[in-house]
């Protein structure tokens, strides 16, 4: 038997309700705020993350799924959307001064990982970028639409973390800062932390091995905040401002940098309790030069990518029903005949903008009434010999119980009343 591959999954209904409900949300909620969709391709030329999320982050030293195409050209499954979106933005020349861009994307991401709750290699994320501004309001705003996207796809008391990174002036200085704490500690930190040490030290605060991890959470870690220059100093406390008035919480946490090499100042992740180890349901921050570093102008732009399997599990730990949409009307055959007379009807009704189930093959009345049952419809229909002689159907009203003979106009205006036929 063919299986699927490790670190992947079939999402299967009902499951596939729940997901269209999130991904229905994330529609709703971004659109409110003046996001539209964009939709970029699933592979891309490896230099694109290589050269974005930088060449010593765990992403792409360890997680890219990158192959050569049959022309010998290096390709990489997108491990994040970030990248992707500033590439399409460059190419169809989007950018223009003064101009604010909202995107919004929906859809898969491969990241070679060790596959567990909450981990996948082919994952989904939704995820924002807004482009054109470096005002922390635009920070606060994306962060506020990230919490409010989580609370209407029905999961709350999320945690917000936030930091900052601050400018260059800032993250130089805490590289110095992270640099001469680790020293002493070189000997003792594993092969990649060492290489990193020397190349860019802020990627051993993402070691994921035990004994790195123990030393870099240690109370002396350099905080990203003790070495902030004024301006980013000022903008971050721009952006705790306008997340208090928005009545957004967070909890600051001065040792978070994240994984990928393109921020500056602001960096926020959300968790969740329910999620266990793999607790960061999303996560994004502000990246000021990456426009610039990619070949374009200099323009700040500030988004994040909340992981659609982790909101899956969250909402299942909130216990929040997945959306039913049971169908309208069961067609229930009483004969032979009435299978193909039945389909007939459920063309029209259909055509109605009614949800209807039919048989292909004769089972029991009771049978049907039974799937009907438990498919949850409000009306079922019984056509057979004696409903045919007579030219008219049954109807019974599964909510009231009351059972007629009615016509087929009659029929139509019953069901569909509201329908100009
Ligand atoms: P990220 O933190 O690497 O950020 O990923 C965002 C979210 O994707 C994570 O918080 C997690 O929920 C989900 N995720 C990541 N890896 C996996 C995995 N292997 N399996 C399941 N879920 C996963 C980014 O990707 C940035 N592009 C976000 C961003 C947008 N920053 C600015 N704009």
């Amino acid at each position: 038997m063919i299986t699927a591959l490790r670190g992947t999954a079939d999402i299967l209904p009902p499951d596939t309700a729940v997901w269209q409900h999130v991904e229905q949300c994330a529609r709703d909620v971004f659109s409110r705020y003046g996001f539209a969709e964009i939709r970029t391709p699933i592979f891309e030329q490896t230099e694109l993350f290589v050269r974005s999320i930088g060449d010593t982050t765990d992403i792409v030293e360890k997680e890219m799924y990158t192959f050569p195409d049959r022309k010998g050209r290096s390709i990489t499954l997108r491990p994040e959307g970030t990248a992707c979106v500033v590439r399409a933005c460059l190419e169809h020349k989007l950018f223009a001064p003064g101009k604010i861009l909202k995107f919004f994307y929906t859809g898969p991401m491969f990241r070679y990982e060790r596959p567990q709750a909450g981990r996948q290699r082919q994952f989904h994320q939704t995820g924002v970028e807004l482009f054109g501004t470096y005002s922390p309001l635009a920070d606060a705003d994306v962060i506020a639409m990230m919490v409010r996207f989580l609370e209407h796809a029905g999961v709350h008391n999320v945690t917000v973390q936030l930091n900052t990174l601050g400018d260059a002036a800032s993250r130089a200085a805490y590289r110095a800062a992270l640099q001469a704490f680790v020293a002493p500690h070189l000997p003792a930190l594993c092969e990649d932390c060492q290489r990193r040490a020397e190349r860019n030290v802020l990627r051993v605060l993402d070691c994921k091995i035990p004994s790195c991890k123990a030393i870099f959470s240690a109370p002396d870690v350099p905080r990203t905040t003790a070495t902030l220059s004024p301006a980013a100093q000022q903008h971050y406390d721009g952006v705790r401002r306008v997340l208090d008035a928005l009545h957004i919480a967070y909890i600051e946490d001065p040792r978070l940098v994240r994984g990928l090499d393109y921020y500056t100042h602001t960096i926020f992740e959300v968790r969740h309790g329910a999620l266990g180890a793999q607790d960061a349901l999303g996560g994004g921050g502000r990246y000021d030069n990456l426009v610039h570093e990619m070949g374009g102008p200099q323009i700040g732009g500030v988004g994040f990518g909340v992981g659609l399997e982790r909101l899956v599990i969250a909402l299942r730990g909130a216990q929040t029903a997945p959306p039913q949409f049971p169908p309208d009307v069961a067609l229930i055959a009483l004969d032979a005949r009435a299978l193909q007379d039945n389909l007939t009807l459920a063309d029209e009704l259909r055509r109605r903008g009614l949800s209807v189930l039919t048989a292909y093959e004769l089972q029991s009345v009771k049978a049907q009434m039974r799937q009907a049952n438990s498919a949850g419809v409000a009306w079922v229909v019984f056509q057979g010999e004696d409903e045919r002689r007579q030219g008219m159907v049954k109807l019974k009203d599964m909510r009231a119980g009351a059972e007629r003979l009615c016509s087929l106009d009659d029929l139509l205006t019953t069901l569909c009343p509201q329908q100009i036929r």
